[in-house]
């Protein structure tokens, strides 16, 4: 089982960088543009890009959205993602820590983020199968200190699990679930999709139960049920050819956005993949974007300037773009539309 867990870990970081198994569809942030105004009524100097998440202030709203751990790949991944994130000051999500969970050798390989991010918002992260079946809190509970981690990330994954060989379709039951564990897990759960995104509804039932934190993570990046796919083995080419007809089935991340009322804190990955889309993201109405897969391929190799150096174009496009439309704070182009149009 857990030479199972650890190969699929390998599968997904490999595929994952494979544009191939992107979305074809965009998550929609190409259809806005920021109208630019000329006369601003600010100074470079006095844009402030700050903001506060968990309590504790960020230089920018940026999340590293969770990618891995439990195998040894994994180890230098996290740790590279973590120094990164501790120099630039965002929050860094982890992956799945059920590997570490049921094999304490892994354990490492999560442990090393705090250790390279003492000061940064490091966030745990379980699959809602987890939630539902075999992990005590008190289990997560602890492992979450150990890690010093300031939330619990859950992710909702139904159609990567149905495509996944072995995978846990049991989902019966799980908004109960949810919400025993927000009010009684001892830190604030997040609760998150991997890619084909939290419509309106599910984010209208996961609000009714108390989800005060959630991620759409929306189509049109990575997409989960395509990796899924192509891991499947030959002789199981039935589910193999259905999982193409999937190749764009999701929620475009922006269109949630767009159409989204909450009073939730709002986290919005899937798709954005030029350092402009955080910017579009928070003026459609998200508090803080995610990415994922654009940060791979330089974390995986080892290259953590050049990690750092990506991480800071996203917050000068930000600072940038905040002058063009004159927004001075964060909260000033928050779910300011009137900065955007929509190109038809
Ligand atoms: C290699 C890799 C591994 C991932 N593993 C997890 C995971 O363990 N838990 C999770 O919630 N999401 C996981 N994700 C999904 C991302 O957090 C994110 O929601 C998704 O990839 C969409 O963002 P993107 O388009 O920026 O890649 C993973 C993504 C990548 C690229």
């Amino acid at each position: 089982m857990t030479r199972d867990i650890e190969q699929r870990k390998r599968d997904h970081l490999n595929l994952a960088q494979e544009k191939a198994l992107n979305f074809s569809i965009s998550a929609g942030f190409d259809r806005w543009r920021f109208i630019h105004n000329a006369l601003p009524e600010i100074n470079l100097h006095e844009i402030d890009t700050h903001t506060t998440f968990l309590g504790k202030e960020l230089q920018f709203p940026l999340l590293i959205s969770s990618m891995s751990g439990g195998v040894e790949e994994s180890f230098n991944l996290n740790a590279n993602l973590a120094t990164a994130a501790e120099s630039v000051g965002c929050a860094l999500g982890l992956g799945s820590i059920r590997a570490a969970l049921e094999n304490e050798k892994v354990r490492n390989s999560f442990l090393v983020a705090r250790k390279n991010a003492p000061t940064a918002i490091i966030m745990a992260n379980l699959g809602i199968a987890q939630i539902m079946g075999s992990q005590s809190m008190d289990k997560v509970s602890s492992f979450c200190s150990d890690l010093e981690a300031n939330a619990l990330i859950i992710h909702l994954n139904p159609l990567q699990e149905a495509f996944q060989s072995g995978g846990d379709t049991h989902f019966k039951g799980a908004l109960n679930a949810i919400k025993t564990w927000v009010h009684e897990f001892p830190l604030p759960i997040i609760i998150k999709e991997v890619g084909q995104g939290l419509s309106l509804d599910v984010v209208a039932r996961l609000e009714g139960i108390g989800v005060e934190i959630i991620d759409i993570a929306g189509a049109g990046g990575s997409n989960w049920i395509s990796i899924e796919g192509e891991r499947l083995a030959a002789d199981q080419r039935v589910l193999k050819q259905s999982a193409h007809e999937f190749a764009n089935w999701g929620e475009p991340t922006a269109e949630i956005l767009e159409n989204l009322e909450t009073d939730q804190f709002v986290i919005a990955s899937g798709g954005l993949k030029q350092p402009l889309d955080l910017a579009k993201a928070l003026a459609l109405g998200a508090n803080m974007g995610g990415i994922a897969g654009p940060l791979l391929r330089h974390a995986m190799t080892g290259d953590v300037s050049g990690t750092i150096d990506q991480l800071l174009v996203w917050k000068k496009t930000l600072e940038m773009a905040m002058f063009g439309v004159g927004a001075c704070t964060i909260n000033e182009l928050i779910g300011n539309r009137l900065l955007l149009r929509k190109i038809d």
